[in-house]
């Protein structure tokens, strides 16, 4: 009884609606066209790479060229890839992105909002054009793109939308205010586009995954708050799987991993008992960090012997 109480009345999509879009959509992608924003690397590539492999069309976006065409490249033989270079920050690009999708490809099937920017460090240290940048990128970009992709998965008879979010968007995280406050502000988003949407084929949801082994920490370790690291690390594979599998099931939102999940809800729900925990994970957190810095060190001084 209690969990049924506690589940919200779209944690899980009507079966009718679930039966209907899996009629169309099961995991073989074969003629279905997926796009992909932050395509080119970490989380993005990966998600390409599974989507690829099921049989999908791409099209992949992010701004840099080199990468996205190096990624195109290896998928081409999978199927066909599009690249569009592009700021998804620009809202203009954004419009042109469907017009393109159109052009290349019948109907538009799922759309993945993956691209994120965080600029990291206490609210009065980070560049106010930074703190507006966070918003933009994470969750104005997803917002306009959802909204321009509906009429393209209502002509496809159904699809999915899947946001990338964080942990960050489940609990308040300190030193990551404008980041925290986008990815809140993007799974309240999905779960109420979710509800507009329902009975109409059109599935939103919204992934939460804890700290990921890609660049987006990796690259600038040292900027990265203690505490990230006191929880396991996902890889982007284990993140793209799970975009995947939102694609297809009745799931509104999973979190990554599980264990995380669950301890920024408590934290959420129980702010004091938030607090009481944090001193311990911040050690935690930096043992952590500690040991990954030292190993990719030793990976560094590998490559250049
Ligand atoms: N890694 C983590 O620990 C972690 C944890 C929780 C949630 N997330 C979320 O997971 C998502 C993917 O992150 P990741 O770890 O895969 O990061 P990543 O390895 O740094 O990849 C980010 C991708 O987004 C693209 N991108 C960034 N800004 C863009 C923009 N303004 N317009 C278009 N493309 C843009 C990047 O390419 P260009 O730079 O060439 O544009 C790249 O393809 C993000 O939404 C992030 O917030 C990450």
């Amino acid at each position: 009884m209690a969990s049924t109480l506690f589940r919200h009345p779209t944690s899980r999509l009507p079966e009718t609606d679930l039966a209907a879009r899996l009629g169309r959509m099961d995991s073989d992608f074969r003629g279905k066209t997926v796009i992909i924003t932050g395509g080119s690397q970490g989380v993005g590539a990966a998600a390409a790479r599974k989507f690829a492999a099921a049989g999908a069309n791409l099209l992949l976006v992010a701004r840099g060229k080199a990468n996205l065409e190096r990624i195109a490249e290896e998928l081409r033989p999978n199927g066909s890839v599009r690249i569009v270079a592009m700021d998804v920050a620009d809202h203009s690009a954004c419009v042109d992105l469907f017009k393109v999708a159109q052009q290349e490809f019948d109907n538009i099937h799922v759309l993945v909002n993956n691209a994120g920017h965080h600029e990291r460090g206490l609210v009065e240290n980070v560049d106010p054009v930074e703190l507006g940048r966070m918003i933009d990128v994470n969750l104005r970009a997803p917002l306009i793109l959802c909204r321009l992709a509906i009429p393209h998965l209502r002509k496809a008879g159904g699809g999915a939308i899947i946001n990338v979010a964080s942990l960050a968007g489940r609990t308040p995280v300190a030193g990551a205010a404008s980041y925290s406050a986008s990815k809140f502000g993007l799974r309240a988003f999905t779960f109420a586009l979710g509800e507009e949407l329902a009975g109409s084929g059109i599935k939103l949801a919204a992934v939460s995954p804890g700290p990921i082994d890609t660049g987006f920490i990796m690259s600038n370790i040292d900027a990265v708050a203690d505490i990230t690291f006191s929880q396991p690390l996902s890889t982007a594979d284990e993140v793209a799987q799970a975009i995947m599998d939102l694609a297809l099931n009745d799931k509104r939102e999973r979190s990554l991993p599980p264990v995380s999940g669950f301890l920024t809800t408590m934290s959420y729900l129980f702010p004091r008992l938030g607090h009481l925990l944090r001193p311990a994970l911040v050690r935690k957190g930096r043992k952590t960090k500690q040991r990954i810095k030292a190993q990719l060190r030793a990976q560094a001084k590998d490559r250049t012997a």
